[in-house]
């Protein structure tokens, strides 16, 4: 009798935590999913500033390390969009402007219009002089979209 309630009980545990995982899994609370948005941006703008810098002559042009970012660039462009979904306007200190959750069409083209001049980059950045152009061309799309969306400072 006592080894089986001590199994029952195990059993519950074992439950617990699966159920647990399996939600955090699905449901993310707001709070992480906008860290998650902001750690993407990031590092979006950490491999995109490297090519910028290479475009502009102010870091030295290595093909292999331009490819690399420019596909890194591209695969996390992919990520953001469910990120500005609806209820993750507020949660965490966040430059995002409400804008975006009033007029979501319009940002959801602008983030598609960012994604349709990444997906150029790979191809472009074996070469200093294509990277230079496709560079430019990107860089207006994430300026165009900070611009209208993104504040200055953090808000809550
Ligand atoms: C469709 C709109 C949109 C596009 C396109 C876009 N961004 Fe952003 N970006 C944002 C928003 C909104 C934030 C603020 C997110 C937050 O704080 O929650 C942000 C934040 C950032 C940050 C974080 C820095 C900070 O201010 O805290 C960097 C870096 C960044 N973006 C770089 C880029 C680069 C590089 C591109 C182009 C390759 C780009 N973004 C394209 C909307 C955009």
């Amino acid at each position: 009798m006592k080894l089986r309630h001590i199994a029952l009980a195990l059993c519950a545990v074992a439950t617990t935590a699966t159920t647990a995982t399996t939600y955090a899994q699905q449901a993310p609370k707001p709070e992480d999913q906008i860290r998650y948005r902001q750690s993407i941006m990031n590092v979006i703008g950490r491999q995109f500033g490297m090519l910028a810098g290479m475009a502009k002559g102010e870091v030295p042009y290595n093909k292999e390390a331009a490819v690399k970012a420019a596909g890194l660039v591209e695969t996390l462009s992919t990520l953001p969009a469910p990120l500005f979904g609806p209820g993750l306007d507020k949660g965490a200190p966040t430059k995002a402007g409400a804008k975006i959750w009033t007029e979501p069409d319009k940002f959801k083209a602008a983030l598609e219009k960012m994604q349709g001049e990444v997906k150029k980059l790979p191809a472009a950045a074996s070469d200093p002089a294509t990277l230079k152009v496709a560079a430019g061309d990107v860089g207006k799309t994430c300026k165009g979209c900070h611009d209208d969306y993104r504040e200055k400072e953090f808000r809550n």
